[in-house]
């Protein structure tokens, strides 16, 4: 983030924080949705912070995007029944905003509890050939909305479909990067040009994690995938 910042001073750009995952994360002293321009939260049910239902949220110390924002969010209006721009319906509702609240007395345990199961992904995965572990770089506070290993040699989707015949399940985030996105495709972005994010697209998979996964459930994913490997 630090990098990226001294690139958008240099260009007078925004950074927008994707924290989507990342909710209670930190960098340094500073959490996640803080440390740029916007930060965009998602209260999606898998996510750390999640609600019975959709939902989001938009951080800023920018007065002038706030008001925006605000706009944006409410049919483009600012005045009621005045609609200066093209808006949309996004706000939260009562019901999502109290279980929420409720729910956010609870993250940072949460959060505790998924780094823990983390760490003991870490260390019962540790050197097994044809996999890579993830790494938390010093410096940040990771939130683990997912634990996700790259799975090498091109065995990723055949692991998974194994660890699926066994009872347990595991998921791809993403299985296709952004820049070959359809609605992406104005700009001209071919396979190849960003070959670290095609490559992971390929490797990624994501295991069980929740923050009440039981050490006993964790053993069994742990001794079923050694099993497939
Ligand atoms: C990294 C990331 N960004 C953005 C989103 C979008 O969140 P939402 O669907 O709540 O807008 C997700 C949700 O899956 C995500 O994982």
């Amino acid at each position: 983030m630090e990098r990226l910042g001294k690139i958008a001073a240099k260009h007078n750009l925004f950074i927008v924080e994707d924290c989507a995952q990342a909710t209670g994360a930190a960098w340094g002293e500073k959490k996640v949705g803080a440390i740029a321009d916007v930060g965009c939260f998602s209260f999606f049910p898998t996510k750390n912070l999640g609600g019975c239902g959709d939902g989001g949220a938009i951080t800023t110390n920018n007065a002038d995007l706030w008001d925006e924002f605000k706009m944006l969010r409410e049919h483009g209006s600012k005045v009621r029944y005045q609609h200066d721009v093209m808006g949309v319906n996004s706000r939260l509702d009562s019901l999502q905003a109290t279980i929420l609240d409720i729910k956010l007395r609870y993250l940072d345990h949460w959060n505790h509890q998924r780094a823990a199961i983390a760490q003991r992904y870490s260390t019962l995965l540790a050197s097994i050939p044809g996999i890579q572990l993830p790494q938390a770089p010093d410096g940040g506070t990771h939130v683990w909305n997912q634990y996700t290993i790259l799975v090498l040699d091109d065995k990723r989707d055949e692991l998974r479909n194994q660890l699926q015949e066994k009872g347990v399940s595991s998921m791809v985030y993403y299985p296709k990067p952004l820049h070959l996105q359809p609605v992406f495709s104005d700009f001209g972005y071919q396979s190849g040009q960003f070959p670290i994010a095609e490559q992971c697209s390929h490797q990624v998979l994501s295991l069980p994690m929740f923050p009440d996964l039981t050490e006993t459930e964790q053993l069994q994913v742990v001794a079923t995938l050694k099993n497939c490997l």
